[in-house]
């Protein structure tokens, strides 16, 4: 009977407590590294009066209050200066009422080191025929917080293959801590042979750990020459007096032999060029004759393979400027163009305007200045209501960065305003 009336009480009690004050925030679990602050947030709100006059914010840590080093801001954030062992735990956020009495409790949060395992299993080392299914598999450590995880191949991001991820070892949803096992299946080819690991990062801490490194090898099967689709490009571009080198996308075994032809006329032999035993063509000084349509031939026993048309352009940027800068008298308030018609470039120049020697600063608004580029060619500088700021000395760079030198300067002019 009394046992009955006390849990009515107890129930009515937090019913009417509960009713109109609720958490905004309430704090989170956390994965922290020694030396650092710690903030955890937490505040609540009464929607009877939809403000938090009154409410007062209280932590504790295992159940303990903490009034030593901590500090509470007043939007009831706990901030933990220079975090250490004794500050990990799980913190509670209570909130009292006007009357001094407690109305909510927080989940609890537990706050604790953020710690990075090795890995628990490293993938084996394969060896494949050319064009067969092969996998790569790795667990990782625990890692707190959970950890970013790669592959990697010699050493280097790797995208390719099929990759999976999936959470490992039972950690509930929405743990700090966590496992993954990844596997990566590929099609073993020749040109994908190297070494593969895994490397799991721990966010919080900054620190890598790697799984073995292991070999993919893989036996090439014969074959007829054949076009590589990945290494095709179609063009380039080259600089003068520089040296050259175009791959020749073939390949095949038993070893391909190469020849190179430039506008359809053989250049193995030629003294100019050198054909490199894995079919690329070498030229250490290039010259405005050399652009043209170059394309590779590839036989062995088995057969022969064309390789598409390469278009080779050699940049260049001619001396003077289609159009250059007028100086320019304009009363403030109108409008006004500053034209920028950059010398013929292969590829086309890229224009960068200055004012009185520094990177111009485009403006927006109903004042706006701004550089447009135009079908014609040219960039120019429009000014919309032209200001008295915009008094100065102008002028336009066009650069080409494959062609030496690479950057021609237009004349400097003046931009004046006259006032109303
Ligand atoms: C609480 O206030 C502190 C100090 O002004 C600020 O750094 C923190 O971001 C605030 N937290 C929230 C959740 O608004
Ligand atoms: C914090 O709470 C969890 C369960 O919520 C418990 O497993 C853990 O031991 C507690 N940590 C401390 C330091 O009391
Ligand atoms: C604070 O809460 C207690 C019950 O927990 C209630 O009796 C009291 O009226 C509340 N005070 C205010 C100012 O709301
Ligand atoms: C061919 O060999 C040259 C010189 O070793 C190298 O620079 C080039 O990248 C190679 N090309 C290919 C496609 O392997
Ligand atoms: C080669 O490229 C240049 C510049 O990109 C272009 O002007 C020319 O028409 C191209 N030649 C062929 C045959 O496609």
């Amino acid at each position: 009977m009394w046992i009955l009336y006390i849990l009515t009480v107890a129930w009515l009690h937090i019913v009417i407590v509960n009713g109109d004050i609720v958490f905004e925030e309430q704090p989170e679990n956390q994965a922290v590294i020694f030396g650092q602050d710690l903030f955890l947030p937490c505040s609540a709100i009464d929607l009877d009066t939809n403000s938090k006059e009154g409410l007062v914010v209280e932590w504790n840590l295992g159940g303990k209050w903490r009034y030593d080093k901590t500090s509470i801001f007043s939007n009831g954030t706990l901030l933990v200066p220079t975090v250490t062992e004794d500050d990990l735990g799980n913190y509670t956020c209570l909130i009292y009422n006007s009357s001094n009495q407690r109305v909510l409790e927080s989940q609890q949060a537990r706050v604790f080191h953020a710690y990075i395992k090795m890995f628990e299993v490293s993938p084996v080392p394969v060896y494949a025929l050319e064009g067969e299914i092969v996998s790569f598999d790795c667990i990782t450590g625990e890692s707190a917080p959970p950890p970013d995880v790669y592959w990697e191949r010699n050493g280097e991001e790797f995208l390719g293959g099929e990759q999976h991820i999936a959470t490992y070892g039972g950690h509930q949803k929405g743990s700090l801590i966590k496992q993954y096992s990844m596997r990566l299946i590929l099609r073993a080819l020749p040109t994908l042979d190297g070494s593969f690991n895994c490397l799991a990062r721990n966010p919080a801490l900054n620190i890598d750990v790697r799984s073995l490194r292991v070999l993919l090898q893989t036996a090439e099967l014969e074959s007829e020459p054949y076009v590589m689709e990945e290494m095709v490009v179609s063009s380039m571009i080259a600089s003068i007096n520089q040296p050259i080198l175009i791959d020749c996308p073939i390949r095949g075994k038993p070893q391909v032999e190469f020849s190179w032809y430039k506008d359809g006329e053989l250049l193995n032999g030629s003294p100019d060029f050198f054909i490199l035993r894995n079919g690329s063509l070498h030229k250490s000084d290039t010259q405005a004759a050399d652009g043209g349509l170059y394309n590779c031939h590839g036989t062995n026993p088995l057969g022969f393979a064309q390789s598409p048309n390469i278009n080779l352009t050699i940049a260049r940027i001619s001396m003077v400027f289609e159009e250059e800068p007028q100086n320019l008298f304009v009363v403030a308030g109108l409008s006004a163009e500053l034209i920028c018609k950059p010398p013929i470039s292969v590829p086309p120049a890229e224009v960068t305007w200055y004012k009185d020697n520094a990177l111009l600063v485009p403006r927006t608004g109903e004042q706006s200045v701004l550089v447009v580029k135009l079908a014609d060619g040219s960039w120019n500088i429009r000014f919309r209501e032209i200001q008295k700021i915009d008094e100065g000395e102008y002028f336009c760079v066009a650069t080409n960065q494959y062609a030496i030198p690479s950057s021609r300067t237009s004349r400097v002019v003046t931009v004046s305003i006259g006032g109303r």
